[in-house]
């Protein structure tokens, strides 16, 4: 990516470039479609490869659930094949996003689309989300803000964050609004924390 190129840019300046990644989790294996533009096109990032290893088994019944910032899909594609009953959505504002996402789990029924044109209505039993930091603090709390206030009641967000680039602070900003946050683990750098309804 170009130095004036982000990885949530809406539309990506990059040339396109597609190749595969493989998914590889004790429960699955996948090989998805990715491209230049978008977040770690290369490989599967460590963060979500560590949250898609650690995320507990939700409590209560999953019917809908929510990939937020789903970059090219590996976390859609896990939740397809670990909650195969539950209504999915996933969501990005870059548009190749989307695209490969579509690509890569449209057709096992996932929903994608930009965030604008979810129903407001909708309620999401589990949220899971490698949250896009680098947005910068005020537009990333104002991001989570919008889709937590959507977890059903009994609902659950787990969100993978670096510890250096703000896991404590978004965690103390998270329990100041209206959440109860849990610090389920750590690892190689990286905090994993359980969002519910207070
Ligand atoms: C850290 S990346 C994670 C991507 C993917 N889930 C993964 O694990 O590879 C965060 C994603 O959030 C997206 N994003 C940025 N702002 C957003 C917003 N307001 N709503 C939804 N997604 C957003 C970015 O475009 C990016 O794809």
């Amino acid at each position: 990516m170009d130095s004036q190129s982000h990885y949530f840019d809406e539309e990506p300046k990059s040339l396109s470039e597609t190749s595969t990644v493989d998914l590889t989790l004790p429960d699955l294996t996948a090989t998805l479609v990715t491209d230049r533009g978008v977040f770690s096109s290369g490989r599967i990032d460590p963060g979500t490869k560590y949250l898609l290893q650690s995320a507990p088994t939700p409590e209560g019944t999953v019917e809908t659930a929510l990939d937020l910032g789903c970059g090219y899909g590996p976390i859609a594609r896990t939740l397809v094949h670990r909650f195969p009953k539950a209504k999915i959505w996933a969501t990005d504002v870059n548009s190749r996003a989307r695209l490969l996402t579509e690509k890569n789990v449209g057709g096992l029924g996932v929903n994608v689309e930009h965030p604008d044109n979810i129903d407001e209505n909708i309620r999401f039993d589990l949220i899971w989300s490698n949250p896009p930091i680098r947005i910068g603090k005020a537009k990333l709390y104002e991001m989570l803000e919008i889709w937590l206030q959507r977890l059903s009641d009994d609902g659950e967000a787990i969100l993978v964050v670096q510890k250096h680039l703000g896991a404590d602070s978004l965690a103390k900003w998270l329990a100041t609004v209206p959440f109860r946050v849990d610090r389920l683990s750590s690892k190689s750098g990286y905090r994993l924390l359980k969002v519910t309804v207070k």
